[in-house]
């Protein structure tokens, strides 16, 4: 069988204040009327037999609206009491299915262009997931960026996985021409990366086992999730074990992470109603004009207006953590 496990946990902090924690940015619908996370639940629909959010007590109930909104009737869900993050979040769903059942985890905040590549592209990452792979989603690169993963590859052989290198590194990886950027989607059946994680990470393992065994319903119980590790299935898993492969994607990909990646994104739809020279306007209805500055992006929600160089877009993260502070 093959499930579609939605990962919802983060409140994209980048994108403050378009992005709240009452609000992320997975559940605004910025394309057209629809989210990043009801387009992620269509996309994948017809390809699966079924659906597995993991969210959290903040936002199960924007993913349940999503989730009628994308026309799928029936759906399991998991909700954790704090995040954990990802390592744990896909051993949740892990545990919840049979053990040879195949899971296509997947994001619910990315853009994915042409579905029939996407649809060629999960079909041979279900291959190799029967064959026992943890498979990952190599996305050729465009620049040194840091935020992301990186796969050393042979066509579909991979020969090693670096999770957020440094600038410099990152910058002999694109040079050297044999890198992926890793999508953040990962391919593998339930029980090939429970062993993996028990081998690499028993503790994660142990504690987010004891987590899901006193599940109450859907939900996580707070106080035995609070003794699960936090680490990332990346440093966790995928940069230890040599049971990964990896598909090319010949799909278009865009994680919005960052105002820059929202300005590329538009830049690369052609989209430009929403440059003002050399600036980029985000949210905002009234007319704007900039003058003698460019590289700037402007944000304007109800509450707030954030003004920011394109080059600072990382750092909005540090903004949205001190107001979490203040509160
Ligand atoms: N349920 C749940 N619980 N989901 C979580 C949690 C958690 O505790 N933490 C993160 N997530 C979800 C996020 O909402 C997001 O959809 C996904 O898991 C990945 O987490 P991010 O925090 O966005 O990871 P990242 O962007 O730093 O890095 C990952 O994605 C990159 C591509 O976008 C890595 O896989 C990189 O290697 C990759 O290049
Ligand atoms: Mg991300």
């Amino acid at each position: 069988k093959l499930i579609h496990v939605i990962l919802s946990g983060g409140v994209g902090s980048r994108l403050w204040p378009v992005s709240r924690k009452s609000m992320p940015k997975q559940y605004i619908p910025m394309f057209g009327d629809k989210s990043l996370f009801q387009l992620s639940a269509e996309r994948n629909k017809h390809l699966v037999s079924q659906a597995l959010v993991v969210g959290n007590k903040e936002n199960y109930l924007l993913s349940q609206a999503d989730m009628v909104r994308a026309d799928i009737g029936f759906y399991d869900e998991i909700i954790e009491a704090l995040p954990r993050n990802t390592a744990a979040a896909v051993a949740f769903a892990a545990f919840a299915v049979q053990s040879d059942d195949i899971m296509l985890v997947t994001p619910s905040d990315h853009i994915i262009t042409n579905e029939n590549a996407y649809a060629q592209a999960i079909s041979e990452a279900v291959g190799f997931a029967s064959e026992g792979y943890l498979v990952t989603f190599g996305i050729a690169p465009t620049k040194p960026e840091t935020g992301y993963g990186y796969i050393e590859c042979d066509e579909n052989d991979v020969l090693s996985f670096r999770e957020k290198p440094d600038s410099d590194t990152a910058k002999s990886f694109l040079e050297s021409g044999n890198f992926l950027w890793n999508s953040g989607m990962f391919c593998f059946q339930a029980g090939a990366y429970l062993d993996e994680l028990k081998k690499f990470e028993p503790e994660i393992y142990e504690a987010s086992l004891a987590a899901f065994s006193l599940r109450s319903g859907d939900f996580l119980p707070t106080e035995e999730s609070m003794l699960i590790p936090s680490k990332s299935i990346d440093y966790a898993v995928m940069e230890r074990s040599d049971k990964i492969k990896v598909v090319k994607a010949s799909f278009g990909w865009s994680d919005l992470g960052s105002f820059e990646s929202i300005w590329e994104h538009w830049e690369g739809q052609g989209e430009n109603h929403r440059f003002v020279k050399n600036n980029c306007v985000v949210g905002s209805s009234k007319h704007v004009e900039f003058l003698g500055v460019d590289n700037l992006v402007l944000v304007e929600t109800n509450d707030a207006i954030l003004v920011l160089a394109k080059g600072s877009s990382q750092d909005v993260k540090k903004i949205y953590e001190r107001l979490e502070k203040e509160k």
